[in-house]
């Protein structure tokens, strides 16, 4: 099999499902040098339908194979959706961890009766074969004052023991993480509950892990009330620092930071590589968002995944910064002259040096990326409608004192991902190119240094 060739909507550099619908990347791990990236997967279904596991992967971020499903729901444990879940690498194997998803026929309401969730297990030693599957947990052993919706386990070992955070939504709609504890990976005991009051109803795809020794607990709450320069879109998805172990109790909550300030980000994973970098890769996609139209439907498929990311945490801000990881400077071709895009559809910006002064970026004349020194805010637009599939604004706001540093831009044929001051935020989002677009940027105010290159695509080999 090949892959699609549409040159004004086929990834050239992101992930995609090929044909049908991927939404949360799954099991991130790497095994004997081979990274392996699932994502819940709809082959054949581009808006989305039964849920399984996709599976990609790759030893450099540059060359992949596509190997399609890694399993699919064939138990009455799993039979409404092979959900979220991870993947915890011990003696060269992948124990893998998902959340059966089930919902009986009937007239329930799908949180307090019809459903069940529950924790599977398999093991695999290349991504493509799996063990059989094996039940470890069921809705009736979660904690008595939660709902039905319980999901998306992630697994770690700390000091000998192991760990599993799964998300959940409490029957008084308040979102919390729960902990279990396990000395075998197989018999889990409930430990303690992560909370945090007034912080939505439910709380989807937690992670909890460790950059520089740092903890870090990540969600993807829903429920959060939008403000002008927080929680723009529909759900959420961003990191709280830590005061206290969240391994030993469950107020040790601190700061909450958003992952992404654009329209198509959600459900990230972290992981481990074999170098000891922390890697993010998230969802390029938003859960019951109002698309106007995503024109990659027509060609058979939606949604990709963000580039992969290194986390480093920065002691200034106490903070995360996201940086593409170090391996995508291959996909550099060419130095280019940003005046002569013409038909460049896929290419990395840096800008740097600024004048602290307001400035204007524009691509494709109906995308705005506007900042103003007197509010100290950038604001992304849409201009166009086709281009933003009815998508508008999204704002973000420096910290006081805080300037412009640099910005780095990885655009694709139809998704833009944006760096700004080393990665202390980013901006993700898709976008929808009419035909016969002709490709331009263009920038007003002072901006000193301009770094373009074009970009080699992904070689993807589809199994
Ligand atoms: C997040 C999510 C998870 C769930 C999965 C189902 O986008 O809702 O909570 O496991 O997607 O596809």
């Amino acid at each position: 099999m090949s892959l699609k060739d549409n040159k004004y909507l086929t990834p050239r550099f992101h992930l995609f499902p090929t044909s049908g619908w991927l939404n949360d990347p799954n099991g991130l791990c790497q095994l004997d040098g081979i990274h392996h990236i699932f994502f819940q997967y709809s082959p054949d279904q581009p808006k989305g339908g039964e849920k399984t596991w996709g599976h990609y992967s790759t030893k450099d971020f540059i060359n992949y194979e596509f190997s399609g499903v890694f399993m699919k729901p064939d138990l009455p444990e799993d039979t409404s959706g092979v959900y979220s879940g991870c993947a915890y690498v011990e003696d060269h194997k992948m124990y893998i961890y998902y959340t059966g998803n089930v919902k009986h026929a009937g007239d329930y309401d799908y949180i307090l009766e019809g459903r069940e969730s529950n924790t599977i297990l398999v093991t695999s030693e290349n991504g493509v074969d799996a063990s059989e599957k094996r039940i470890l947990l069921r809705s009736q052993d979660y904690p008595d004052n939660l709902t039905l919706h319980v999901r998306d386990p992630k697994v770690l070992c700390k000091d000998g023991i192991y760990y599993m955070t799964l998300g959940a939504r409490t029957k008084k709609d308040e979102g919390c993480v729960i902990v279990f504890k396990s000395a075998d990976k197989i018999n889990w005991d409930f430990s303690h509950f992560i909370e945090k009051a007034d912080f939505g109803y439910m709380w989807e795809c937690p992670d909890l892990f460790y950059v520089d020794g740092k903890q870090f607990l990540s969600i993807s709450p829903q429920g959060l009330e939008a403000q002008e320069y927080r929680f723009q879109n529909i759900y959420q998805s961003g990191y709280f620092n830590t005061k206290e172990d969240l391994l030993a109790e469950g107020d040790g909550l601190d700061e909450f930071t958003e992952w992404d300030y654009g329209f198509d980000f959600y459900a990230p994973q972290t992981y481990v590589d074999e170098k000891d970098r922390t890697i993010l890769i998230a969802w390029m996609g938003m859960p019951d968002a109002e698309y106007g139209h995503d024109a990659s439907i027509e060609d058979g498929w939606q949604h990709m995944l963000s580039l992969p990311r290194e986390l480093v945490y920065d002691s200034k801000s106490k903070k995360l910064r996201q940086q593409p990881m170090a391996e995508i400077k291959e996909l550099r071709d060419k130095k280019i002259d940003i005046k002569n895009l013409a038909d460049i559809d896929t290419y990395e910006l840096y800008l740097s040096e600024f004048g602290q002064s307001d400035f204007t970026i524009q691509i494709n004349e109906g995308f705005n990326i506007k900042y103003s020194k007197l509010t100290n805010d950038m604001v992304f637009s849409f201009t166009d409608e086709m281009l933003g599939s009815n998508r508008t604004t999204r704002k973000l706001k420096l910290a006081d004192g805080e300037k412009i540093e640099n910005i780095r831009f990885y655009i694709d044929t139809c998704s833009i991902e944006i760096f700004i001051n080393d990665g202390l935020y980013t901006f993700t989002t898709k976008y929808f190119k009419a035909k016969e677009v002709e490709n331009t940027i263009s920038l007003e105010g002072s901006i000193e240094n301009i770094e373009a290159y074009s970009l080699k695509p992904f070689n993807i080999n589809i199994k």
